[in-house]
């Protein structure tokens, strides 16, 4: 169906990879629409409880936007091109259901800003991950000056940012932005297993625990929590709720039917 994106359904789990080996994966329009499209089939989808995001082949999990693509753009073309990252992206940050960057290599520029748009992130202990764009010179254009900062802190970000150095997997999960190092092979059975266990909890709590924590990262703490009182609330009418009280009552496992 697409080119470029890989979407293999597994149970209730789905694999969304991308698919340019040739160009360690790198990131062109096409593939950004490809993306787009792709997403918007998994959150219609209403089996899929967790997605993992990773890249094909077995070097890069995305080595960054496409170089050959924009390296005669104009100012104006520069703006839409990150415009576009960014709307996809966001996209990706808010599926109704989990999502988990596997990190099966380089993850560079728009690799590290894919992966910080997913809720989750593990690395293979063979990533390389970074923000080199400056080595290009260009910003992060994809919302790495924004989700990076958010996620390891501005100084962390900024260093990174600013020097354009590739980290160590040890290194990114020392500084928080992964949140757990395997080895290569075993890296895809560790992601689909967290995906699994995330997907045999009730789904409708997930994605509000979810859009709570999200909402909450944007907002004063008195809104956030005030978002989390909604939440919390709106719980309580639907039958997941009364099924997993019910079946801890009954010393039975629940099962939940995303209703
Ligand atoms: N765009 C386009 N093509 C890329 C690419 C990219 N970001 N990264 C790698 N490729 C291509 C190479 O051009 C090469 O293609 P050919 O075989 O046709 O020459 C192929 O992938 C393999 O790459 P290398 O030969 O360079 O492999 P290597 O092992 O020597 O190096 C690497 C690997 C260190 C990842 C190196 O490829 C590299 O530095 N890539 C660029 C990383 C980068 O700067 N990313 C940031 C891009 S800017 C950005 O992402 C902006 C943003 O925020 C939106």
């Amino acid at each position: 169906m697409w080119e470029n994106i890989v979407l293999e359904k597994e149970g209730n789990i789905a694999v969304l990879s991308i698919n340019r080996p040739r160009a360690l994966n790198a990131l062109n329009t096409k593939t950004l629409l490809e993306l787009d499209e792709a997403l918007e089939s998994v959150s219609k989808d209403g089996e899929v409880r967790a997605l993992v995001v990773t890249g094909s082949g077995d070097r890069a999990f995305v080595a960054g936007a496409d170089i050959n693509e924009m390296k005669d753009k104009n100012a104006m073309e520069g703006r839409e091109f990150a415009l576009l990252g960014q709307r996809v992206f966001a996209k990706l940050q808010d599926m109704p259901i989990p999502t988990i960057a596997a990190i099966n290599g380089y993850a560079l520029g728009g690799g590290c800003e894919l992966a910080l748009a997913c809720d989750m992130r593990i690395a293979s202990s063979k990533a390389k991950i970074g923000q080199p764009e400056v080595t290009l010179g260009i910003t992060p254009g994809f919302a790495g000056t924004q989700r990076l900062a958010r996620t390891v802190g501005p100084a962390i970000a900024k260093e990174l940012i600013f020097t354009g150095a590739q980290i160590s997997a040890d290194e990114a999960y020392r500084i928080g932005l992964v949140n757990r190092v395997v080895e290569p092979e075993k890296l895809m059975e560790e992601a689909k297993n967290l995906a699994l266990k995330i997907a045999s909890n009730a789904p409708i709590a997930v994605s509000l625990a979810k859009q709570a924590i999200n909402k909450g990262i944007d907002v004063d703490l008195s809104t956030g929590m005030a978002y989390e009182a909604e939440v919390f609330g709106l719980c309580f009418s639907t039958r997941d709720q009364k099924e997993g009280m019910a079946a801890f009552v009954e010393k039975r496992k629940a099962e939940f039917k995303n209703e």
